[in-house]
């Protein structure tokens, strides 16, 4: 079956709820067990879909569990409360002190922030790497290397990197490969079938798709890292209450039509910029010019709705009056909904191997659901402003 019909499907028994098309809300704190045996047992039960107390899940986690693991072609989903949640979250279960991770220096923002104070805190050495270093990454890997992050494309500046080749060298010295894969999808990057051990997507994006909830998905192949990283889970006592499992599993059933159709007005909205006279350059790895596209192309399976424009401009007055005065493009994190976005991409203050340069403004954009003539006059409006204030 193809990822699009999967996302229809998975996840759902119509017939063991009484032919309701979606799972129910099932909500729960305790569970009763019929005998003393049964209750003992409960704690190994979370690493398989049963309910065993309300923290760990209700039929309604399992069933967006099951779901996103069957999108990404994996064994095993973790559903926690947020995108950062299964990032962190996952890199406090794999990591003791005196370990090395590697990590991208394009990496999402607070990703860095937390491998910088919490896991060198914890006396984890926390290192960055250039995103663009492919399999040279072979000389970084060391013997205490337990995990290589990736993050493709980075955050606010798109680099795509080589996850295949990274992987194999992390495997070579038998470190775990972590990804964000939150910017792809399941349905445009394959992380599994490309060396990928552990996959972290903040749901509250693409998933989910309507900017209403927070959720964080940690899906992966291995039963020993899913013991782990549960186990791990479990001790911070993080979970994900079951209305919000619905509402994500209601935004997960339409995630192939939205992301295609974000996907066309993104690239369409991006080449236009990209001729555009106020503009430096277009930072989409769909785009034939942009530097990462022979890697997207042998790679992804297509793009989603998020990228950056450098403007030449370095007036913050000039800006403001753009993107200030928008009618579509609204100022505000986070991306991933139905509604379009636009704010100043800062991810490159704090960089360090792949120190960023470029003169000119980044904003990074998020094309949503609304017609490409009509942002694309949104945007010639904004560029009339800029080139006016
Ligand atoms: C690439 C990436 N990963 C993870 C996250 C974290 O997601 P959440 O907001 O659900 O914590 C974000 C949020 O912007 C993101 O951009």
């Amino acid at each position: 079956m193809r990822p699009e019909t999967r996302v229809v499907h998975a996840g759902r028994d119509p017939q063991s709820n009484f032919g309701i098309v979606n799972p129910p809300i099932y909500r729960a704190s305790t569970i009763l067990f019929p005998t003393m045996a049964e209750f003992d047992a409960r704690h190994a039960r979370r690493y398989t879909n049963r309910t065993s107390y309300g923290m760990n899940g209700t039929p309604t986690t399992f069933a967006l569990a099951e779901a996103v693991s069957e999108l990404s072609g994996a064994r095993h989903a973790i559903m926690v409360s947020s995108g950062l949640a299964a990032i962190t979250l996952t890199l406090t279960a794999l990591l003791k002190q005196g370990d090395h991770i590697l990590v991208p220096d394009s990496v999402y923002g607070p990703t860095r922030v937390f491998c910088t104070s919490v896991l060198t805190r914890l006396g984890v050495d926390a290192k960055f790497y250039d995103p663009l270093i492919g399999p040279g990454i072979a000389d970084l890997v060391r013997e205490t290397t337990r995990v290589v992050y990736v993050e493709s494309p980075g955050s606010h500046t798109f680099e795509v990197q080589d996850v295949p080749a990274i992987a194999a060298a992390a495997h070579a010295r038998r470190a775990i490969v972590v990804m964000d894969n939150t910017w792809a999808t399941p349905l445009n990057f394959r992380a599994f079938e490309h060396g990928v051990d552990v996959e972290v997507q903040a749901g509250t994006k693409y998933l989910a798709g309507h900017s209403d909830l927070l959720l964080g998905t940690i899906v992966t192949q291995d039963d020993l890292l899913l013991r782990t990283i549960k186990d791990g889970v479990a001790a911070f006592g993080d979970c994900v209450a079951p209305d919000v499992c619905y509402e994500a599993l209601r935004g997960l059933r339409t995630l192939a039509v939205r992301l295609r159709h974000q996907e066309r007005s993104a690239l369409a909205i991006a080449s236009w910029l990209a001729q555009r006279p106020e503009v430096r350059r277009v930072l989409h790895p769909a785009l034939a010019s942009d530097p990462g596209h022979a890697l997207w192309k042998r790679d992804f399976l297509g793009a989603s709705s998020l990228f950056s424009v450098l403007l030449r401009t370095e007036s913050e007055r000039a800006v403001a009056a753009m993107v200030e005065g928008t009618r579509l493009f609204k100022i505000g994190a986070s991306f991933g909904g139905f509604e379009s976005l636009m704010i100043p991409a800062r991810a490159t203050d704090n960089r360090t191997e792949r120190p960023w340069h470029e003169s000119g403004t980044l904003l990074r954009l998020h094309v949503g659901l609304e017609a490409v003539e009509d942002l694309t006059a949104d945007l010639e409006d904004g560029l009339a402003r800029l080139a006016t204030s």
